[in-house]
């Protein structure tokens, strides 16, 4: 189970074929991260603004924010179906003419109602995006590529969460604050959310220029182009085998929620594993820091430039640590990764747990003091380092590997949407326990799935590296 150097493949050639190709097509469908990035992180810059505007409280805001995340969830849900059925390209044009419809109507929100509205069509355009990509780079990497291929995606959403975080802050600048007026009579916060629809339109029209997926291919009897794709772009040579080695690999002839049935809780075990990977890259609290930096860093004592400079330095840690994934996923393998990150995000949430546990008043008015400022920021930081080289492109590349081909895409779908269900509970959760019990109880309770998951993923996590996707020896054992 541990990892090792993949081996080449029966039909497969021991150097990537076409590497510029599979780069390209990954690239593409890695534009959906970029507006799962953008479209989660864009409303930081926003919110006060929304809230002013529409004289919101705090609990109707909280909840025009966090109603994307529920669309998400059904959007993921959505998404893993309709992939098989209409393919994995025409699944991204509709995601994208989702995200399109998402930016142009919240920009042009006439009430909280129809913002809510639109934030919900965003999510499902999100929630899909991040069930897609996954999926479809996984069909068509190369095994020994797959992992870096399949990170592209979590560096494109670390892009999106960057490019959110600097237009936010530019818009704002130019009108002079959020809810000042700019181009056409809009205020800021519209552009904010508007500017959406440029990389929509960019993913849209990718998606049409891409080749479909080998595995839908087969399984919708499509040999010779799912032939051409596996020898043009996954650089298999015996395409023959490759399309038998696929076909065998669907036991039923089109997968419903029955085939996700098993012995264990009445769901085949790998459905248990991968949604407890999904729910852990939440529950040690990514979002805590991505979604509320602004409290967090005013906490440990910072100006609101101050405030501002350290986001900055976060997210351009997040995209950086992500290319060390990238460099590293397919060469030291998945579960010695996750390992590393677990214990590492553990140090770091330690450190905050601590230093918020030394702090003085509660909620948004809580300060740090003395050594636990710095300490709560190295920590934090600590803690993002480790996540983003790990647990973050790691778990998406383990849903879109893990599962069966017969139910790849159900799989993903229900994966993806246990991923998203529980950022919506830590998102929701996060500013109300820290009001009434105080923030280090959430960095507590981080800190201790962080532990829970270093244990998951060794005693687990079937290793998946260099493996082909037909290759399951082994694994339904787990
Ligand atoms: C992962 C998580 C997402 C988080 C992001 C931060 O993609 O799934 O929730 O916002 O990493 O980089």
């Amino acid at each position: 189970m541990g990892a090792s150097q993949p081996e080449p493949h029966p039909g497969e050639s021991d150097k990537v074929a076409h590497p510029f190709k599979v780069i390209a097509v990954t690239v593409a469908a890695a534009v959906g991260g970029l507006l799962f990035g953008f479209d989660t992180a864009v409303i930081n810059g926003a919110v006060d603004a929304i809230g002013e505007e529409f004289t919101l409280s705090p609990g109707i805001l909280g909840f025009t924010v966090a109603i994307t995340l529920l669309g998400c969830a059904a959007g993921a849900w959505f998404a893993g179906q309709l992939a098989d059925r209409l393919g994995r390209k025409k699944v991204m044009v509709g995601a994208a003419i989702l995200f399109a419809a998402n930016s142009v109507g919240s920009a042009y929100a006439f009430s909280e109602w129809d913002l809510m509205w639109w934030r919900l069509v965003g999510g499902l355009a999100i929630g899909t995006a991040s069930v897609i990509a996954p999926g479809y780079i996984a069909e068509v990497a190369p095994s020994k590529w797959r992992g870096a291929l399949g990170s592209v995606q979590q560096l494109a959403i670390t892009l999106g969460i960057f490019a959110a975080l600097l237009s936010d802050a530019f818009l704002a600048d130019t009108a002079g604050s959020a809810l000042g007026e700019l181009w056409w009579g809009l205020a800021a916060w519209r552009w904010m959310l508007l500017v959406g629809v440029l990389p929509a339109i960019v993913y849209g029209v990718l998606a049409l220029t891409i080749p479909e997926s080998p595995q839908y291919l087969v399984r919708h009897n499509r040999d010779e182009d799912a032939a051409r794709v596996l020898r043009s772009v996954s650089g298999v040579q015996d395409t023959d085998l490759k399309i038998r080695q696929i076909r065998e690999s669907f036991n039923s002839k089109k997968p419903t929620f029955k085939d996700l049935r098993g012995p264990k809780f009445g769901l085949q075990p790998i459905l248990w594993v991968g949604m407890a990977i999904a729910a852990f890259q939440q529950l040690v609290g990514i979002n805590a820091i991505f979604y509320y930096s602004t409290t967090l860093w005013k906490s440990v004592g910072f100006s609101e430039s101050d405030s501002f400079t350290t986001s900055v330095i976060t997210s351009v840690i997040n995209v950086v640590m992500t290319i060390v994934a990238i460099a590293f996923v397919d060469r030291i393998g998945r579960r010695k990764l996750l390992m590393i990150g677990s214990a590492g995000m553990f140090v770091g949430l330690l450190m905050a747990t601590v230093s918020f546990s030394q702090a003085e008043g509660i909620g948004d008015s809580v300060e740090l003091t003395g050594i636990w400022g710095p300490v709560a920021l190295v920590g934090a930081n600590l803690f993002v380092i480790f996540f983003a080289a790990t647990w973050g492109p790691v778990m998406w590349v383990t849903l879109g590997e893990v599962f069966p081909n017969n139910i790849r895409s159900l799989a993903l779908g229900l994966g993806a949407m246990v991923n998203w269900i529980f950022n919506f509970i830590v998102t929701l959760s996060f500013p109300w326990v820290s009001d009434n019990f105080g923030v280090w109880i959430m960095y507590a309770i981080f800190t201790i799935f962080a532990v829970i998951s270093f244990w998951f993923v060794k005693t687990k996590l079937p290793e998946f590296s260099g493996r082909d996707l037909e290759d399951r020896e082994g694994l339904e054992t787990t």
